[in-house]
């Protein structure tokens, strides 16, 4: 397969909301963006992903899009969007941004318009359906953000459909004018010079044809509705088109949303992300997400990440390129959902740094992964801003389901776990702003963990993921050779090996708060680890280690 400079690259994901606060009104912003570039520079990034930053209500933190062509005021106008690009650019990196275009926010003319007559000319750009006899929705799917999928208009009496919030209503993707006008307003973007997008939401757009009821084995009224418009058959026909009319004009690099792109089907994969006809440079998978125990008990199942990481390791090689990713915006933090964050603090963000960061493919990092940022316990849900756990809550609640029931789940699942607000230092609001409250409140662990104490620590989290990053860009195996998975007989214990012309590595991670047996005898030399010293026949407790050695 070719060389690739996206191939090659470091990703990292900025949450502008949470980044940098330059004008300290507790809400980040691009100027506070632009003045943390050194930052990520130093520490070896090359292209930044930026979550929306467009002109939005904020019911969704800018997933739900008002106007695709302004600037969110609270995060400055499109002139510091300009000043953005440029000054990413003046740095030798590279800025792809979120496009979201499953769905509007409510709010956007097209909507107003829409929903303002059944005779509207917009009417059809969504989607549409008159009650049921009774008067109840259109069929009984459930939003992923809980509740039905529908919403009624009083005015024009129908129901329109969202599978996310009820302020994101989805586009009919089946209108060519919707579809044209989204092709516009891409080429709008890649024509004033971004490098590429994150494709959000994008195996949702095709719906199933007549919209039927999903079958119901459970007592609620309205069912997890994925198989009614997750990767649905006829998806790759819309984004064919969308290709032809876009991406193909442009030299940008993109990575797609894929929830529901399985392994299991290789001509289906191949179609989203091969090399050679599939529609995106890569995808997010999510096969190897939720293997977590979703109470505090239970522990990472080892063995099904090793298995479903592999899977795409093995099922891509020859064929397309993989996203490699541990956190983001809707994820929990790595080292406290996937591990220890306490007595393993250290070792284990590192350890889950390593385990994901050699495989084939471009690694992704979220902002904060790389000081080992953790999950939080705010004590009232008035504390929390997703508006997935606030719908969860009000859902519960209204069941009777006692509060502290309900905040466990919060605190194990919500997405506002990776949304604190970035700890800079030691300053007030972990150096993020000056305000006295911030749109989310700061992790209080903020002065223990922090970007400014790990840069002066050779030992820190954030010193080992820079030299992660020197390390995989010093050596063509680790970007282009192949994978391999070794079996050592432990199951916390995960090893893989990455084969070049010149040289083979080892990687060996041991997820588990245990010492394991490894044999340290043939492996080659250990060119990074998170101990300092190697014992010969064991890993310690979330030890990694990275061997490199030539081939004879
Ligand atoms: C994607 C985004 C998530 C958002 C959703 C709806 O999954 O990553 O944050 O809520 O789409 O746009
Ligand atoms: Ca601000």
């Amino acid at each position: 397969m070719s060389k690739k400079w996206w191939k090659e690259a470091v990703c990292y994901q900025v949450y502008p909301r949470s980044f940098y606060d330059a004008n300290n009104d507790g809400i980040g912003d691009l100027q506070g963006v632009i003045s943390k570039l050194d930052y990520l520079k130093w520490l070896g990034i090359d292209v930044i992903w930026l979550s929306p930053m467009y002109d939005s209500p904020n019911d969704d933190n800018g997933y739900d899009i008002r106007d695709y062509k302004e600037i969110m005021e609270e995060f400055g106008s499109m002139a510091d969007f300009d000043q953005l690009l440029d000054e990413v650019h003046a740095r030798g990196m590279k800025l792809i941004i979120d496009l979201v275009i499953n769905h509007t926010s409510d709010e956007h003319e097209w909507f107003v318009e829409s929903r303002s007559s059944k005779e509207s000319e917009k009417r059809d750009w969504y989607i549409w359906r008159d009650a049921q006899a009774d008067g109840s929705e259109p069929n009984n799917w459930a939003s992923i953000f809980n509740g039905p999928a529908w919403e009624w208009d009083e005015k024009t009496e129908q129901y329109y459909m969202h599978i996310f919030s009820t302020k994101q209503p989805d586009l009919n993707w089946e209108n060519k004018e919707v579809r044209d006008t989204l092709y516009e307003t891409m080429n709008w973007w890649m024509n004033k010079g971004i490098d590429g997008f994150r494709v959000d939401a994008i195996s949702h757009i095709k719906k199933i044809d007549g919209l039927p009821d999903l079958p119901n084995e459970t007592e609620e009224t309205f069912v997890e509705s994925f198989d009614g418009h997750m990767n649905r058959p006829g998806i790759h026909d819309y984004l064919q088109e969308m290709k032809r009319e876009t991406l193909d004009q442009h030299d940008v690099f993109t990575v797609g949303e894929a929830n529901g792109v399985r392994m299991e089907n290789p001509d289906d994969v191949a179609a989203w992300v091969g090399e050679n006809n599939g529609v995106f440079n890569m995808v997010f998978q999510f096969e190897h997400l939720g293997l977590w125990g979703k109470d505090a008990e239970q522990k990472l199942d080892v063995a099904a990440v090793k298995e479903a990481l592999s899977k795409w390791q093995y099922g891509l090689e020859g064929l397309g390129w993989n996203a490699l990713f541990i956190e983001n915006h809707d994820q929990t933090r790595a080292v406290s959902s996937w591990g220890n964050d306490e007595e393993y603090w250290n070792l284990c963000a590192k350890a889950l740094g390593t385990m994901y960061f050699f495989m084939k493919g471009t690694p992704f990092i979220y902002q904060g992964q790389e000081i080992g940022m953790t999950n939080v316990q705010f004590d009232s849900i008035e504390e929390y801003d997703d508006v997935s756990m606030r719908n969860y809550y009000k859902q519960e609640s209204a069941k009777g389901v006692p509060h502290e029931e309900i905040m466990q789940v919060v605190w194990s699942q919500g997405r506002d776990n990776s949304r604190t607000p970035l700890q800079w230092s030691t300053e007030k609001n972990g150096g993020f702003s000056q305000a006295d409250n911030t749109w989310l409140k700061v992790n209080p662990n903020y002065r223990e963990i922090n970007v400014d104490s790990q840069k002066a620590d050779p030992s820190s989290i954030l010193s080992f993921y820079r030299k992660m990053i020197e390390v995989r860009k010093q050596y063509d195996t680790l970007v282009y050779g192949t994978y391999q998975l070794r079996d050592v007989g432990v199951e916390e214990v995960f090893v893989y090996e990455r084969h070049g012309q010149d040289d083979t590595f080892t990687i060996a991670v041991n997820l588990s708060e245990e010492a394991h047996r490894f044999e340290h005898e043939g492996n080659g030399t250990i060119i990074l680890s998170n101990y300092d010293e190697a014992d010969s026949q064991q890993l310690k407790p979330y030890e990694a280690r990275i061997y490199r050695k030539t081939n004879s």
